[in-house]
């Protein structure tokens, strides 16, 4: 945990549509009294700015792997290791992909694959993405080393289809989150 027992959440938010839910999400987690690191990714600040999510954390977005950290710190490194939880919400397909094949390109994905906290992965994406056997053969990937999805949800997706691929929705995500922090306890 970080410190006085704050549980640290990263919070990668990805190239969704859905991206501009995570603002909501980071807002929650704020709500709760968490400690929220934004992570995201450059698709992911096509949809939702970084200011958005730094003004609802309280805190910088990390949205490269060059940035400098703190003291010549490597921050990517930092985050996976001090994190209690990390949560990718909205989930892309191709984060997915990367996630399942250890892929390292990019802050959220070096984190991904430094870290050894819990993950929590919340994909958004249109229906015929989610039910592609690549896509079904990477979750299957990332749930046989232990992550755990939230949704996603059944509804009407912005592209006008009808079936799974709606982004869960905050409050599940919040409620899975407590779930691992209190297991981790
Ligand atoms: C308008 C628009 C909406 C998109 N929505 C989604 C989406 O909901 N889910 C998804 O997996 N990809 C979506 N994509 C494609 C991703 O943005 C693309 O795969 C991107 O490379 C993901 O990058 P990231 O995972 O690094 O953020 C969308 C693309 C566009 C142009």
């Amino acid at each position: 945990m970080a410190a006085k027992n704050i549980p640290k959440i990263v919070l990668g938010v990805t190239g969704s549509i859905a991206a501009f839910r995570a603002a909501d999400l980071a807002s929650a987690m704020v709500q709760e009294g968490w400690e929220v690191h934004a992570i995201l990714t450059a698709d992911g600040a096509r949809f939702l700015t970084p200011l958005t999510l730094a003004a609802l954390t309280h805190r910088p977005v990390h949205t490269s792997l060059w940035e400098e950290g703190e003291g010549g710190r490597m921050s990517h490194l930092d985050l996976a290791g001090s994190a209690d939880v990390v949560v990718v919400a909205p989930a892309s397909a191709d984060c997915l992909a990367r996630a399942a094949h250890g892929m390292a390109g990019d802050t959220l994905g070096a984190v991904l694959l430094a870290t050894r906290a819990p993950l929590l992965f919340a994909p958004a994406m249109n229906t015929q993405m989610w039910q592609h056997a690549a896509t079904e053969a990477n979750v299957k990937l990332l749930q046989g080393r232990g992550a755990l999805l939230a949704g996603p949800s059944d509804g009407k997706l912005a592209c006008g289809a009808v079936g799974p691929g709606r982004m869960a929705p905050v409050a599940e995500i919040i409620s899975l989150v407590k779930q691992v922090l209190t297991e981790k306890k």
